[in-house]
């Protein structure tokens, strides 16, 4: 397979790697120095804070590159002119165009609080000292949006499957709208895995059952979402696996019926993930031993746009895509010692995440944006966060992911794919909330229409 089994945790970061070759990293391992200087920092930025959002309770702008110190002036107004999303003049709003603002009413729940998390994304739990990570919210250039509200949600998903498809970072995803959703419900024990699977192991899928609504929220597996399997006979003789590039994993009977679909692939088409582990790319019955990533990356993108145009109901399955989420390896990436564990705040300017990622994530967007136009543009919505995430390079899990018994990871084995949860993947959720509300609503309205007409 085209998977390394000795970092079942840390998908999207080989840990053993780093571990051989940096032994210069230990420059950074915490000194006297380091630690005070940290700790005087921290405290600076606490006493700003502090006296910052006192003085503006609606909460201040955390801006973009043009905007730089806005955030250091009250905003005067106070009352803001955004339409509302869901209204129908919010119709017109790019959702994902706009900037973090510091809220105290967030985070929407706590991690002690939630018992669906994987111990890797439990930070403030594991040891992780500041907490502002957890306090920004998503606030859309044009509009509002609505305020989270899981009661609403479960109840929009009465008898309906809500399907998770993916890598890790989906699986990140999948858990917080867990959280999100459990923090409404009384009985926790009325939620529940079908199978009895418990949510530490790391393979296959997971189905949680909300028993009070009959609906289910579920989480498969699929880092490629195109189908991985043996060679072709006569294939050469260094191709362990191959994927192929023109046909579905074969979970995708699973996910056909679903009544919402998230999907996202992105943080496994690398040298490293395929090639370098002795996974081709095959079409067909041939193996295309010259064809690099990238290419395969949108071959196989082009497959599952195919496949939901072709194989689902689209009057009952509302499918999202979720883009590319960035990593945020400072000085180096995760084989060479990148890290981002002092990372407290969101990114000010333009955001850090390196050029070669961005030429990955152009090739999703490109085919994405060919088939979320004009004709095509009911059969999926693209949860378009790679913006607005790469601003977060303080969300990620760092060196907090291993337990409160264990504590802080080595400080050259970092993660800075995965999410802190409460955290950055809380806000996917409140926008796909948001667009899911809408389409619902769109929907209702058109069937009341066209009863009318009758
Ligand atoms: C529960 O939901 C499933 C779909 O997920 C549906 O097939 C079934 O009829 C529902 N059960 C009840 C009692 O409504
Ligand atoms: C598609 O889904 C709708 C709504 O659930 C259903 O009424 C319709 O029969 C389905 N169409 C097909 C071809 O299965
Ligand atoms: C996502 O947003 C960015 C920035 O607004 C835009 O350049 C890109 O085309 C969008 N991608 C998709 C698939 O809509
Ligand atoms: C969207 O569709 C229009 C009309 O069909 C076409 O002219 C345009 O090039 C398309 N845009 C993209 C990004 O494919
Ligand atoms: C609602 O109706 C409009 C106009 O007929 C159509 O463009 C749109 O796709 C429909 N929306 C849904 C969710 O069916």
């Amino acid at each position: 397979m085209c998977e390394k089994p000795s970092v079942p945790d840390l998908e999207a970061m080989p840990v053993s790697e780093l571990f051989k070759k940096f032994k210069r990293l230990r420059l950074f391992e915490p000194s006297v120095g380091v630690l005070g200087f940290v700790f005087v920092t921290v405290l600076v930025i606490c006493c700003f804070f502090y006296l910052d959002y006192r003085a503006v309770p609606k909460g201040l702008l955390f801006p973009g590159e043009s905007e730089r110190f806005m955030w250091l002036q009250i905003k005067g107004s106070g009352k803001d002119n955004r339409v509302e999303f869901l209204e129908e003049k919010g119709d017109g709003c790019d959702v994902f165009v706009g900037d973090w603002v510091w809220d105290d009413s967030y985070p929407l729940y706590q991690s002690k609080d939630c018992r669906f998390l994987d111990q890797g994304f439990r930070c403030s739990e594991n040891g992780r000292p500041d907490l502002f990570y957890t306090h920004w919210r998503w606030q859309p250039k044009d509009c509002n949006l609505p305020r989270f509200d899981a009661r609403l949600m479960l109840e929009k998903l009465r008898n309906k499957r809500l399907v998770f498809v993916g890598d890790s970072i989906g699986r990140n995803q999948w858990e917080s709208l867990l959280c999100m959703l459990s923090s409404a419900v009384v009985n926790k024990d009325s939620i529940y895995e079908v199978n009895g699977s418990p949510i530490t192991k790391h393979k296959g899928f997971l189905v949680f059952k909300f028993a009070d609504y009959n609906c289910t929220l579920e989480y498969y597996r699929s880092p490629f979402l195109v189908l991985q399997s043996r060679p072709p006979p006569g294939a050469a003789q260094e191709v362990g696996t191959t994927l192929k590039l023109d046909e579905m994993d074969w979970n995708s009977v699973k996910w056909k019926d679903a009544d919402v679909l998230v999907l996202n692939t992105g943080h496994w088409w690398n040298y490293e993930k395929t090639i370098r582990g002795g996974c081709y790319f095959q079409e067909g019955a041939e193996v295309k031993m010259d064809m690099k990533v990238e290419h395969a990356y949108q071959k196989s993108m082009e497959t599952v746009i195919h496949w939901i145009h072709n194989e689902l109901n689209s009057s009952k399955t509302q499918v999202f895509f979720r883009t590319y989420a960035p990593v945020h390896f400072r000085g180096g990436d995760w084989r060479n010692g990148g890290n981002c564990h002092l990372e407290t705040l969101p990114e000010l300017g333009s955001s850090l995440v390196p050029s070669d990622i961005w030429a990955q994530i152009k090739v999703a967007n490109a085919v994405l944006s060919v088939h979320s136009n004009t004709s095509d543009i009911m059969k999926f919505q693209v949860l378009n966060v790679t913006h607005m995430t790469a601003r977060r390079k303080d969300g990620h899990a760092s060196l907090y992911y291993l337990g409160p018994d264990t504590g802080p990871a080595p400080i050259h084995r970092q993660d800075c794919s995965h999410w802190c949860l409460p955290g950055v993947p809380d806000a996917w959720n409140e926008l796909l909330y948001a667009v899911f509300l809408k389409h619902e609503a769109t929907r209702s309205w058109n069937s009341s229409q066209s009863q009318a007409q009758v």
